[in-house]
């Protein structure tokens, strides 16, 4: 089965957004997030000729699990859109986690044994599509606030969670899938979100500097 967009929404706020008053509970954060995920995978495949309806559904969704659970949202989520028979949205769910569906390639360090044992099957038969590519991206630059750049949200997650032995390579990747992106749709990224103000998007080089000299540090280089 298939949810338009804002289907999609009302099945992300069910029994969580009860009032408007709610999207400002802190508590529901992670619901705004979601919003601004939609929104941003919308822009990203109408500039790519993609189903953007579909994508903004997915952005909407990749992190309903967090209803119920949040150290294993990606499974929560995955099960809950499965069970009520949208198998098409909830791949999102455990892929938007992993950059190119790599289950290496996530923030915050490697999964443990028993998560990655859950999860390696269905990444191993899902092979990394566009959609999945565009929410990891968006995932990474859109916060429950609005949009910020990738190198800024690179460089705090660096701050704030320290190095671990798979953040070079997942920020080599995460700054390689947004230059892919940005090829694809010929046009910087930053440009379809004027919402990211001048002084920010021109830190992002800044920015892009420091993430090369702490990969520099670790011998790992990007372009
Ligand atoms: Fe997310």
């Amino acid at each position: 089965m298939m949810l338009n967009s804002i289907e999609a929404e009302k099945l992300l706020k069910k029994d969580v957004i009860l009032s408007p008053g709610d999207l400002e509970k802190p508590e529901n954060r992670w619901v705004k997030h979601c919003l601004n995920v939609g929104e941003a995978a919308e822009r990203i495949a109408k500039k790519l000729n993609l189903d953007s309806d579909f994508a903004k559904s997915a952005g909407y969704l990749h992190d309903v699990g967090r209803k119920f659970n949040h150290p294993q949202h990606v499974i929560y989520g995955y099960n809950y859109l499965s069970s009520i028979g949208y198998e098409e949205l909830a791949r999102f769910c455990l892929t938007h986690s992993f950059i190119d569906n790599d289950i290496n390639l996530v923030a915050g360090g490697i999964l443990p044994e028993e998560a990655q044992m859950q999860l390696l099957p269905y990444l191993e038969s899902h092979k990394c599509n566009i959609y999945d590519n565009i929410i990891q991206l968006c995932d990474l630059f859109c916060l429950e606030t609005g949009f910020t750049t990738i190198e800024k949200r690179l460089l705090d997650i660096y701050n704030r969670k320290g190095v671990f032995s798979n953040t070079p390579e997942h920020f080599k990747r995460a700054i390689s899938l947004k230059q892919n992106i940005e090829t694809l749709m010929g046009c910087e990224l930053y440009s379809l979100f004027p919402e990211i103000s001048d002084k920010e998007k021109a830190s992002s080089k800044a920015d892009h500097k420091k993430i090369e000299s702490l990969l520099e540090e670790q011998n790992i280089k990007t372009k």
